[in-house]
Parts: C-alpha cells; structure tokens; sequence
C-alpha cells in the first residue's frame, strides 16, 4: 500500500521520542508452542513413525514498553500470528511466559485465576466478517465484553457506552441496530476495533488488520488505529507483511524467520541499516526501500518447513554468508549497535557493513 499520511497531530515524530523511558509493559520470555501434526495413532503404529511436532515459536524474548508499538514482520508461516495468539492467550506455550505490568499472565491462566487481567489484552484479527458474530446485530456484538467484564453498571449505561465507542470509530449510534453483513469491509474493521476497545484494553494485538481491506480504506483505518492508541494510551503488537506500514505505525521492529527473532531495534535503524542477512534480504525485496539505497532483490529460496529445521541457523540455506558455525550452532539474539541480532557472521564482523548494494550475493 502506498504510504500513510499521518494525521494524529503528535508532531515531533514517532511516539515516544524525547519522552522518559519507561519500564517494560508486556513482556514475553522464552516463549515456545510446539504445535503436535502427528498423523493419526493407527498410522504411526502401522507405519511405525515416531510423533510429528511443528515449531511454530521456538523461543522468543522480547519487551514493549507502555504506551509503545511493537511492530512483527517476517514471511509468510514465520510464526507471526501463532505469536499473536499466545500473547493474548488462545493458545497455551509449550514453555515460556507472557507477562503485563509484572503479572504472569501465563501462570495465572494455568491456574484458571486470569480473572479482570483477562480483559487487558484485547485482538484484531485480519478479517472483520468472520471475527464478527453475523446473527449477532453491532449493539450486541461491542456490548458483549462491557458485559462480561462488567464494565458498565447497568443496561442504559452499556448502551451509552456502545453509541460511544460506535462514535469514535467513525460510525454512527444508530449502526448499533445493524448486522455485521450491512457494513463494508472498512467499516466492519471499524467494528472489530469498537469491540476491541469496549473491553477497556491496556495491550491491543492486531494481525495484519488492514491488509484484507482495499488500498482506499486501508490508510483510514490505520490512521484510526494510531489515533485511538494516543487517546487512550495503548500499547500495541501490531503485525503485517507490509514494511511501509510498520516503519509508519511501530517504535520498535522485531524480524522474525522460522519462529525466533532475527533482529530487533528502532524502524528508523531496521529499515535503513539492516544488519542481519535475512533482513536485508527482506528490504530488498521490497521497492519502497529501494529510496534508502538498497538494489531491488527477489527474495532467495524459500521459508524451510518448521517441522524439520535446518539446524543451527535456520537461515543458513538461504543466507550467502552460511558457514560451519552457522549450520551447528543456534545463534543468540545479542546486542549489535543500536540494535539486537541473531547471527554469527554479524558477530563475528564477517558481514560487509549496509551499503547500497547489501545483499550478499542475491
Ligand atoms: N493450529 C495449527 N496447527 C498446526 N500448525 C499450525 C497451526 N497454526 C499455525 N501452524 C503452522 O505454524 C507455522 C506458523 O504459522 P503462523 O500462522 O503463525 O505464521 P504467520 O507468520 O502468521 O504467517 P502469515 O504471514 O501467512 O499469516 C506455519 O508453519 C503454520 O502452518
Ligand atoms: S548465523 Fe550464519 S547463516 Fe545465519 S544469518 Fe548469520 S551468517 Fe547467515
Ligand atoms: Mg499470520
């Protein structure tokens, strides 16, 4: 999509900038979820096959601080959404945990304690029809959650609620008398974003929530989203395949390849000094980024199966710089400048440093 003009008014940039650090809010360690994709019991005793799991996230670390937007990009079956979905908690983690404002999210859902922290981690989901509820009308829908988490103390004030949120995501009170299928795409985004908000959230996950919309719509909706986060002070995990999108929308970028961060740090140093060799790779073949100097590149191979990695540096097939150490040892995300990074070669200060031409051989 072509870029976003930014209208939220908060000039000096970027969220964030010049204003005091603060600690971590959400913050996610070690998080694993082996998905099991053995075929069923008969067939692996007939065919005397072991258990087949998918490592979909294989051990992600990361912070956001309160307020800030946390931006994911990667290829497709990265482990982007999975990530998502452990985050806010529709998935349980082979290993790891998901922490907000210290508590232990993960811990409490085990022990079934989740109780009000439930309702501060709210989700966008890519598409608005099926996360609606069609024989549900708007009212209801948005409602749901003021109810459940009893956010409102009786029927009128819920309904004032509901007029509201409708209010300020650009649709009117009386569209609470309406079906989800009376609404345009944009529009009904508008509604997943309503009942989003209705929960009161503190964290907003959003999975690629423009990119089912047509370009026209899509910069409305994201300014919509950027305006919302600074009235109400959100933070956000905020996925999409779309680079632009994430150098305009995040404070902080995490590149993800087969279920790890390979690299984390500011857009602003991501996107134009890009270190790791599947970042680079990324950019490249992207032509927007071709304004920061960087020659258009198809991107090299394919995203290996997460069933059978390769070992090491799951990158090492596709990286041009692969070497013996990469193929046996798993490399730590570690700091690297400005930014953190996951590879031996930048470690070992064997990569050409960014250049106009930066591929590495694609
Ligand atoms: N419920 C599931 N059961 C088994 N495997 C799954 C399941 N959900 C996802 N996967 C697999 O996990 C891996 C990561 O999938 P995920 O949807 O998280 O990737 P993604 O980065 O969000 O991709 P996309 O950009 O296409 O949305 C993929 O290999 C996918 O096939
Ligand atoms: S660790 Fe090795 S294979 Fe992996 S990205 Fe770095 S140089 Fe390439
Ligand atoms: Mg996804």
């Amino acid at each position: 999509m072509s870029r976003p003009s930014r209208n939220t008014g908060n000039a000096g940039g970027r969220r964030g900038e010049g204003r005091p650090i603060r600690p971590p809010f959400l913050e996610v360690n070690s998080l694993k979820l082996e998905f099991d994709v053995s075929p069923p019991w008969v067939q692996r005793v007939v065919s005397k096959r072991p258990r087949q799991w998918l490592k979909a996230v294989d051990g992600v670390d990361f912070y956001i601080r309160r307020g800030s937007t946390f931006g994911l990009v990667g290829e497709s079956g990265c482990g982007k959404s999975t990530l998502a979905r452990l985050v806010v908690g529709l998935y349980d983690p082979t290993e790891g945990a998901v922490s907000l404002g210290g508590v232990n999210l993960t811990g409490l859902r085990a022990q079934g304690r989740l109780g009000e922290a439930n309702s501060k981690v709210q989700m966008i989901f890519q598409d608005p029809y099926s996360s609606l509820n069609p024989r549900w009308k708007v009212g209801e829908i948005i409602a749901e959650p003021i109810r459940m988490h009893g956010l409102a103390e009786d029927e009128s004030a819920i309904r004032r609620s509901v007029v509201a949120l409708l209010e300020q995501v650009g649709l009117s009170g009386a569209d609470a008398r309406k079906y989800p299928h009376e609404f345009s795409g944009g529009q009904r985004q508008r509604i997943s974003i309503a009942r989003a908000l209705a929960g009161e959230p503190e964290l907003l996950i959003c999975d690629e929530p423009t990119s089912a919309l047509d370009v026209s719509v899509q910069s409305q909706i994201l300014n919509l989203m950027c305006d919302l986060r600074d009235e109400h002070g959100l933070t956000m995990l905020f996925i999409s395949h779309d680079l632009p999108v994430i150098d305009f929308i995040a404070d902080e970028v995490g590149v993800m390849y087969l279920g790890r961060l390979c690299e984390v740090g500011t857009p602003e140093v991501v996107f134009s000094r890009p270190q790791h060799p599947y970042t680079r790779m990324l950019l490249d073949s992207v032509p927007t980024f071709q304004r920061r100097g960087h020659a258009g590149h198809a991107m090299i191979g394919e995203v290996p199966s997460p069933i059978n990695p390769p070992s090491g540096c799951t990158f090492h097939p596709r990286c041009p710089f692969a070497n013996e150490r990469c193929r046996a040892e798993v490399p730590a995300l570690i700091r690297s400048g400005e930014s953190w990074v996951a590879c031996h070669g930048v470690a070992e200060g064997r990569i050409p440093p960014t250049g106009p031409d930066q591929s590495g051989g694609g």
